[in-house]
């Protein structure tokens, strides 16, 4: 595996694969691998004759009360993790090198990134999609791939990527989660034992809200309080947020029908952390 931390150098390989007839998948992440990361990375590779794998804690999607010191790195185990999975490229660009004094050019994904997480992160999604799309110029990929479990990331992407007309092809890929349920997050690093535990909350939630649409309820309201009422019962918890949305344009739906995403944003003391699922009215959807 080689490790390549210019944009140029990147930008270099890419041209001489594509040069060679050789298809690219990226899958851009921020380190502190978990499962969730390498089964994103063991899909790619079946996507494409070259993996390559960003590693950047990009400072431009945290606020500035945010946790962009202290999110956890390791990027000797990372790499070492990236190197079994096969990963053809691990590309760590700097900070510096991706913003560079002077730098002013910033892309906004209006409507979709305003409720929700972008509500109590104001100009995180501008930061997201920023990055993400000088990652596709650096490493010019064939398809991305990125988790669910950022639901709402993942449709900003794809609408950034089809207004600009970007030529790789977004593809989302199924939450991962720990044996108990949780939802595999860099962020549970920061979870002491008994918010470990609090944490189930959020897992509960969707799967009460699962039990109760299979029931035959495809009321918003119903649906919501059902999930809300695990989560303000478990203690350390303060819900951000808790929406029943259309799956792609992210706005509320007063009912079911069809598909629709249930959307969890739950702080557990001083940790954020979100978790979805697809709720359907005609099929039983796994969460
Ligand atoms: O999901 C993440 O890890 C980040 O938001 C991403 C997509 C790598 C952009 O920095």
């Amino acid at each position: 595996m080689e490790i390549i931390s210019a944009p140029q150098d990147m930008q270099a390989r890419a041209r001489q694969w594509r040069g060679q007839g050789l298809n690219i998948a990226l899958v851009p992440t921020m380190g502190f691998f978990h499962r969730g990361h390498l089964s994103l990375m063991e899909y790619g590779k079946t996507q494409a004759d070259r993996l390559v794998v960003s590693l950047f804690v990009n400072p431009a999607q945290f606020g500035p009360a945010e946790d962009l010191a202290r999110y956890p790195r390791d990027l000797e185990r990372d790499a070492a993790l990236a190197r079994e999975v096969g990963v053809d490229v691990l590309y760590t660009p700097e900070a510096a090198a991706m913003y560079p004094p002077g730098y002013q050019t910033y892309v906004s994904v209006e409507a979709l990134s305003q409720g929700l997480c972008g509500a109590s992160r104001p100009g995180h999604f501008t930061g997201v999609a920023t990055v993400v799309l000088k990652l596709f110029h650096q490493v010019q990929p064939h398809t991305a791939v990125f988790g669910e479990k950022d639901y709402q990331q993942l449709q900003v992407i794809k609408r950034m990527a089809a207004d600009l007309d970007v030529p790789v092809t977004v593809v989302g890929r199924p939450i991962v989660r720990e044996p108990d349920g949780l939802a595999m997050s860099s962020r549970n690093a920061y979870l002491n034992p008994a918010e470990r535990a609090a944490a189930l909350c959020l897992y509960r939630a969707l799967l009460a809200a699962r039990d109760l649409v299979i029931s035959g309820e495809k009321d918003r309201e119903q649906i919501l309080a059902a999930g809300s009422e695990i989560i303000t019962s478990t203690p350390y918890t303060r819900i951000d947020y808790a929406a029943l949305v259309d799956p792609e344009t992210l706005e509320d739906v007063e009912a079911i029908e069809g598909e629709a995403r249930l959307l969890l944003a739950v702080w557990i003391n001083k940790t954020r952390l979100i978790d979805n699922t697809m709720l359907s009215e005609s099929r039983l959807c796994c969460v």
